[in-house]
Formats: C-alpha cells, sequence, structure tokens
C-alpha cells in the first residue's frame, strides 16, 4: 500500500492550548508526525502517551515527545508555550514574560535547521510573532500569528446567534491587535451579500446597539471565560487547525491571522491581525480592506498600542530581541 508522504507538525509548549491542539490535529488527517515539546518533558510525555492510546480509534499518526531537534523535519512548528493570562490580566501584560522564553525558544528552533512555517499562538501574539520573526531570520511570509483568527470565529458565531444564520455564511472580520484595540470590520461585513449594516438599519428586529453588543462580546469573550473556566483553548485548538489545513493543504485560505505589514492598512514593521491569503509558503499576500475613515483610526490607534509594546521589548533588551 502506498504510504502518505510524510508530514510533520511540532508543538512547543503542552498546555492547555497545545495539548488541545494537538487532540484536534491527531484526529484531523492532516500530519502523519506529531511532535510535543515542553519545558517540563514529563508534560509532554504524558500528552503523548495519552494521545498514541487514542490511536486505535484514529487515522494513523506517529505522536512522541520529542525536542528541539526534531524541528529540522518539520513542516509547522506551532508555539504554544508560555505563562497564560490570569484573571484581569491584558494579554500586554504577559509581555515581558513570554518575550524572554521565545528568545530561547526560537534560537532552538532555528538551530536545529527548521526549514518550514512558525505558527505563533501565545499572547500577547502579535508582539511574540514579531519577536519570533526578528529571532529566528525566516522570511515573514513564513512567520504567521494567530492573530485576530479565534475573534473573527467568535465575531462570526456571535453574529450567526444574533441573526439566526449559520456562521459559515457570515463574511465578517476583526482586525487589530488580539486584544483590547481590535475592532470589527463593519464596513465589510455580509450575510450571503447583504452586509449586516443595513439589516440593522433596514430591519426593526435587528439595531446598530445590537452589532455593537455582539462586538463587545466578542472582544470580552477571553476575560468571561477565563472568569469561568480559567482558561480558554477548544476555538482556539480548533482555529490552529484550521490554519494547519491552509498551510499543509496549500489552500489559499483567506484567514485573519497576524502577519508583518509593510506598508498595508497605512502601516509598517508591525504584526497585527488582518485577512491574509494562507498557502504551503505560509502568508502569500495581505487582503487589504477599504477601511471607513472611522475604522482606520480605530486601526491605526491598534498599531499604536502593539508599536509601543513591540518597542519595550527590543528597548528592554538593548535591541537583541
Ligand atoms: N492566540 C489566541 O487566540 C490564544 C487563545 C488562548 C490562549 N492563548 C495563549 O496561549 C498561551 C498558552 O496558554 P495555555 O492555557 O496553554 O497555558 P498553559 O500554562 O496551560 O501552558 C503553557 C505550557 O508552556 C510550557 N512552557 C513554558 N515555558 C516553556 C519553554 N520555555 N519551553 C517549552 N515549554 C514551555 C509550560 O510548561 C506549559 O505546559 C498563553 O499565552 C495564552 O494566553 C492564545
Amino acid at each position: 500500500m502506498k504510504q502518505p508522504k510524510k508530514t510533520r507538525v511540532v508543538v512547543v509548549g503542552t498546555g492547555f492550548v497545545g495539548s488541545t491542539y494537538a487532540f484536534a490535529l491527531s484526529g484531523a488527517r492532516l500530519a502523519t508526525e506529531l511532535v510535543l515539546i515542553d519545558r517540563d518533558p514529563r508534560k509532554a510525555e504524558g500528552e503523548a502517551m495519552d494521545l498514541n492510546h487514542a490511536m486505535a480509534f484514529l487515522p494513523p499518526m506517529r505522536i512522541w515527545a520529542g525536542d528541539y531537534d526534531d524541528c529540522r523535519e518539520a513542516d509547522i512548528v506551532v508555539i504554544t508555550a508560555g505563562a497564560a493570562q490570569k484573571p484581569g490580566e491584558t494579554r500586554l501584560d504577559l509581555l515581558a514574560r513570554n518575550a524572554a522564553i521565545f528568545r530561547d525558544i526560537c534560537s532552538r528552533i532555528v538551530a536545529a535547521g527548521f526549514q518550514g512555517v512558525l505558527v505563533v499562538a501565545t499572547n500577547p501574539v502579535d508582539v511574540l510573532s514579531y519577536v519570533s520573526w526578528k529571532c529566528s531570520g525566516l522570511p515573514a511570509s513564513r512567520v504567521i500569528g494567530s492573530g485576530t483568527l479565534l475573534d473573527t470565529a467568535r465575531f462570526r458565531f456571535l453574529l450567526d446567534e444574533y441573526f439566526g444564520v449559520d456562521p459559515r455564511n457570515v463574511h465578517a472580520n476583526v482586525i487589530g491587535e488580539h486584544g483590547d484595540t481590535e475592532l470589527p470590520v463593519w464596513s465589510h461585513a455580509d450575510i450571503a451579500g447583504q452586509p449586516v449594516e443595513l439589516m440593522a438599519e433596514r430591519d426593526p428586529r435587528y439595531s446598530r446597539e445590537g452589532l455593537e453588543g455582539v462586538f463587545l462580546d466578542v472582544r470580552d469573550a477571553a476575560y468571561r471565560i477565563i472568569e469561568r473556566k480559567g482558561a480558554t483553548y477548544y476555538a482556539i485548538g480548533m482555529g490552529l487547525v484550521r490554519l494547519t489545513q491552509a498551510i499543509l493543504r496549500n489552500e489559499n485560505a483567506i484567514l485573519t491571522v497576524s502577519t508583518l505589514l509593510a506598508g498595508e492598512y497605512g502601516a509598517d514593521d508591525i504584526y497585527i491581525g488582518v485577512p491574509a491569503v494562507v498557502n504551503r509558503d505560509g502568508i502569500r499576500e495581505i487582503m487589504e480592506l477599504d477601511l471607513t475613515a472611522e475604522e482606520s483610526a480605530a486601526f491605526r490607534r491598534s498599531v499604536g498600542v502593539l508599536k509601543e509594546a513591540t518597542a519595550s521589548v527590543f528597548v528592554e533588551t538593548a535591541d537583541t530581541p
């Protein structure tokens, strides 16, 4: 029987997010090898054992607890390592703690001779994606942050609840920082071609205030979930599988991810969430939406916050990220 081509995914950080992603990936028929790495090797080993015990029920896959040398033959390395958000802590508060962890991890991945696509999910994800790009020396197209992928998924789900339609028929994006300054692009939000702003204007069942309420629920979703269960991981785990699929299947899928801007949206030298075409090589191109003046101003505010946070990392470390 013809063997499937070897496709390897390495997950660095097997906490809630990393192990949920690994679990979802193990049933997704996207990769033939899955390597788990954690600062605590016993945690990675335990996760590998538990996942392997599901192999009788799943498509064939080799899963093991490995080390950074395994990144040499990896198609994708997904970093979910780091400290998690504490109740009441903003994502930017996490920065100093996680930037130090990333310098170490990225240097080890590169030293192994990694040639694939690096995906970052740890928060603050936009700044850590920038740090990873700088530290790794990889082309920006091959360093992707999960950005507002999750926020956009939440937005589509909550718009689906508000309008009572399937989220797959909702086209709407949240862009900007994955965090407090993110913004909804109402001017390009539609349901099967019908602008949602027009629906809110014309149909008495809906309203502008209702739409604003939907976005506030999206923006604050992580806080609400963390207050209740301490962490969020199912939706981001599935979002990372979706991103993995877009890369490994060379889909040219448009996903809202964190990527390096070089003049697009009037900004440069910053990682931030925008819609982009994703394929086997990483980011093929950025989709530049024609924003309204109000949306552009909100996006600029988000860029400003991220610029400041990113600069703080580089000042703190005397320019060596
Ligand atoms: N991007 C998103 O949309 C999104 C969504 C949810 C969570 N997150 C973020 O994902 C990150 C992980 O969250 P979590 O809930 O899985 O946290 P967690 O504490 O459960 O897991 C973190 C793991 O990283 C490991 N780790 C720490 N330092 C390491 C190092 N130097 N090398 C290797 N492994 C190391 C820890 O041992 C732990 O297993 C957090 O930053 C969180 O805010 C992002």
